[in-house]
């Protein structure tokens, strides 16, 4: 029996983690957060002193790299690195341009594409990142482009930061976010776009109970044609 996936991919702070995770509950899928491998990536680039931009660092330390994806009794998505639960650690801000500089390895790419799809083989899957529709899951059941303008995605951002208890001031995220969207989106190596068919869903000025209908709808849509 084939399973299900769906995948939901956009620009950082779209609010794809939040509304898949609801998503997921509602359709009683495993939520697959592929940001959170990559981050995990970084945290060990970070923490070896690995140059992130340096192809050649890079694929050694892919070599010793020794990450596992658990899902906990509450259903939820741990990291674990060499053994150890970085769940929380890896949404560090400064982890954030890691993973996207790492993220933009092909070599990188290449290595965790299996672990991405061994998910897909095994579980209905709603799987989010920035290359799910177009390349890790081409033949997903339903397809989700999410994205807002910079300025509701930094907005947002700062929300979560500032309940994270590691606030930022907006000007700040801001700029990040829109260098973060420059690189992964102009990367040779499956760099962030639209699969020709997913459904685009603009959350800009929405309320997350709003995008959550949106989203829900359009994904049953998608499953019952
Ligand atoms: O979604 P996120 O912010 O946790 O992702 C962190 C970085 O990882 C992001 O800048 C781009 C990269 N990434 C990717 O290249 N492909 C994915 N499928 C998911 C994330």
């Amino acid at each position: 029996m084939g399973f299900i996936s769906v995948a939901v991919d956009g620009p950082s702070g779209a609010g794809k983690s939040t509304m898949a995770k609801r998503l997921a509950e509602a359709l009683g899928y495993v939520y697959v957060d592929t940001g959170a491998i990559y981050r995990t990536l970084g945290l060990l680039a970070r923490r070896s002193g690995t140059d992130p931009e340096d192809a050649q660092a890079v694929s050694e330390l892919l070599k010793r790299a020794d990450i596992q994806l658990r899902y906990e009794a509450d259903g939820l998505q741990h990291m674990l690195l060499s053994g150890e639960d970085v769940t929380a650690e890896i949404r560090l801000p400064e982890i954030s341009q890691y993973a996207s500089a790492v993220s933009a390895q092909p070599a990188v790419r290449a290595f965790l594409l299996d672990m991405q799809r061994d998910m897909a083989k095994h579980f209905n899957v709603i799987m989010d990142g920035r290359d799910i529709g177009t390349v890790v899951l081409p033949d997903a059941q339903a397809k989700i482009f999410l994205t807002a303008t910079p300025e509701d995605r930094a907005s947002r951002r700062c929300a979560e930061l500032e309940d994270r208890g590691t606030p930022q001031d907006y000007e700040t995220v801001l700029a990040e976010i829109v260098e973060r969207d420059r690189k992964d989106s102009t990367r040779a190596a499956a760099p962030l776009r639209r699969a020709e068919d997913a459904v685009l869903v603009d959350t800009t000025g929405k309320s997350l109970d709003e995008s959550f209908a949106i989203l829900l709808d359009a994904i049953r849509r998608k499953l019952e044609a």
